[in-house]
């Protein structure tokens, strides 16, 4: 399962992949805001500042929701880096887009996607991601990670070539169970990743450990 960082914090970006462990990152209108990016000269060199930190695909989310808008946008912000995945909406013209952008060899994640039937549609379309919100999914009452699950069960099951992206995730919890449920990736916040550090019995053995290497 690849990792991906799910913000548009720089430093963030930098400490995760400075672990070692980072193979993308995943941004939105949302997490771009927080960073108080504005302007479009900016927003396009903050995905250049993150594609020149990190060396693999970086989402960046599209704000247009016509056909037309979503391709003349998507073309601009594939033209940033090689690297840049054109992060489209699960709407009625993304889908129209996502499939034009697999004609044109442009490479898409399709976003807020919250049930099987709209995941068949982005494979059908060529999607390169699938993102379930599997966090949104939780909190609305029903299971996330069994949505990526099923998920994963029909690519498998269909020979689709959409990769599973786990998305909103809340917690370590919700990294190991997409692991278990067939997540080809998952998206994080960087507090979620550092999580999966953490065990007290980690803590206490070292703290033995240094204490009796002072006999030594
Ligand atoms: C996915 O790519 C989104 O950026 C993100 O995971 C949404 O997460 P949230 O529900 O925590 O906002």
């Amino acid at each position: 399962m690849k990792f991906f960082i799910d913000t548009a914090n720089l430093a963030q970006i930098k400490e995760a992949h400075e672990l070692g462990i980072l193979d993308g990152v995943t941004t939105n209108p949302s997490l771009m805001a927080k960073e108080g990016i504005k302007g479009q000269e900016a927003i396009f060199n903050h995905y250049r500042a993150i594609c020149d930190l990190v060396d693999g695909d970086i989402s960046a989310e599209v704000v247009s929701t016509d056909f037309d808008g979503i391709i003349e946008e998507g073309k601009k912000l594939a033209a940033i880096h090689p690297n840049i995945i054109v992060k489209v909406p699960m709407i009625k013209d993304g889908v129209k887009a996502i499939k034009w952008f697999t004609d044109n060899g442009i490479a898409t994640n399709c976003t807020l996607v919250f049930s099987a039937g709209q995941a068949i549609l982005c494979a059908k379309a060529g999607a390169k991601y699938v993102s379930p919100f599997i966090g949104r999914v939780d909190d609305s009452g029903w299971d996330g990670v069994q949505l990526v699950q099923q998920i994963a069960n029909i690519y498998a099951v269909q020979g689709f070539k959409t990769q599973v992206l786990a998305a909103s995730i809340r917690n370590a919890n919700h990294i190991i169970r997409c692991a278990e449920a067939g997540a080809d990736v998952c998206t994080c916040p960087l507090d979620s990743i550092l999580a999966l550090l953490k065990h007290p019995l980690t803590d206490i053995g070292l703290a033995k450990f240094l204490e009796d290497a002072k006999k030594l």
